[in-house]
């Protein structure tokens, strides 16, 4: 198959375009290689066996003509920092959702043979997690938000009695909060993107990507997921620093296994016009992950806890991935602790700049961080 994978330089799109070569595909890559991400250009991971175009999805002509020469898309292309995207959101809009809009209109509007596109979304357009109280049952928390209020307890209550809560897995159905402009991008996207499929036939998937981590995911980019952001502050023998008392919990999936969901997605048909989460199922803590590569890097830190709050920051959301693993037959194969291993032996060779500080000075500047 002629596979297009937008962002198929990134984090994730690298690694699912080896994995695409690996399995016979002829791939191409649209990339714009950001400066963010890429500051010194094309990575050297790029696979020589894939064909390269530099190209922004933003500019429709130049992804019209890779969209005609190809039978299936990985749309992976876009701008995902949760706090950057507050106070850059023109960008944000421009890229994730005029960007997926240029897509569905070269799909809609030209000669094309495409018969599969697959969509990463996020676990962020649920806003917080599902939860459960011992009097409501099943609920969906407010974001939490300490406006005027000291602040005496992270967890949010039960939006019904306000009582305590335990957080339980979220499905596919959990209704959407979305709290920041990138999870609003995101579920436009994905929206858009599976409307336009069951207008045209034209099977789309919809996989909505946990906390991923792994190589190549930039040490560099103080804007990326936590675990690279500690490894960098680490690697530079800072301390790692915490938001909030570091006891919320996220969902970490290696990003094999985030590959291994990608192909079943495009081989099964099972998966047309479906969503899916794709995480690990298990929450973790912020401060365990903080103290394991702590541990792994033999450094002898303690992490910073700042007992402060990163607006728009869910305390606790944890995938439920029976749909995935019924439908598609899709099974975890990299454990955190193997995957927090391969993650440092990988980071020995890589360079970190350590650029915590400027980001956080950014957060502040816009009262982002309370
Ligand atoms: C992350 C990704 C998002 C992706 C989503 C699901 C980023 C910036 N966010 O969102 O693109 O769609 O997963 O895959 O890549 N934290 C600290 N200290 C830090 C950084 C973060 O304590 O230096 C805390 C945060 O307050 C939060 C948790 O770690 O509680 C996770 O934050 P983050 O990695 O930014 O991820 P998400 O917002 O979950």
């Amino acid at each position: 198959m002629k596979i297009l994978v937008t962002g198929g330089a990134g984090f994730i799109g690298s690694h699912l375009v080896d994995k695409l070569v690996k399995l016979g595909h002829n791939v191409i890559i649209f990339d714009n290689l950001t400066k963010q991400v890429h500051p010194s250009g094309i990575p050297d991971y790029l696979n020589l066996k894939a064909t390269f175009i530099r190209g922004d999805v933003r500019n429709k002509n130049k992804l019209k003509d890779v969209v005609k020469k190809v039978d299936a898309i990985y749309h992976f292309s876009a701008a995902v920092g949760v706090g950057q995207s507050q106070y850059e959101i023109s960008k944000y809009v421009d890229v994730n959702i005029k960007g997926t809009a240029n897509l569905l209109d070269i799909l809609v509007n030209e000669k094309h043979r495409v018969k599969k596109v697959i969509v990463a979304s996020s676990m962020s357009i649920y806003g917080e997690g599902m939860y459960k109280c011992k009097k409501c049952g099943k609920v969906k928390p407010e974001i939490r938000d300490y406006k005027n209020e000291k602040i005496t307890s992270w967890e949010p209550l039960c939006p019904f009695c306000r009582g305590e809560l335990k957080p339980i897995p979220t499905d596919e159905d959990t209704p959407l909060k979305s709290n920041s402009i990138y999870a609003i991008t995101k579920k436009e996207q994905e929206e858009m993107s599976l409307l336009i499929g069951k207008t045209y036939g034209i099977p789309v998937v919809s996989l909505r990507f946990f906390n991923v981590y792994g190589p190549r995911q930039s040490l560099s980019n103080p804007y990326t997921g936590v675990c690279a952001i500690f490894l960098s502050r680490i690697k530079n023998n800072n301390p790692p620093v915490i938001f909030e008392d570091g006891l919320q919990t996220r969902d970490f999936i290696w990003v094999g296994d985030i590959v291994n969901a990608c192909v079943l997605a495009l081989q099964k048909e099972k998966a047309n016009y479906q969503i899916f989460n794709v995480g690990s199922g298990k929450p973790v803590s912020i401060r365990k992950i903080a103290e394991v590569l702590i541990k792994l890097l033999n450094k002898d830190l303690k992490p910073e806890i700042t007992y402060k709050f990163r607006k728009g920051d869910v305390r606790h959301c944890y995938a439920d991935i029976s749909k995935i693993k019924r439908k598609l037959g899709f099974k975890i194969e990299t454990k955190l602790e193997d995957g927090l291993k391969k993650l440092i032996n990988w980071s020995k060779k890589e360079k970190a700049e350590d650029k915590f500080k400027y980001a956080e000075k950014q957060l502040k500047e816009k009262g982002l961080v309370k």
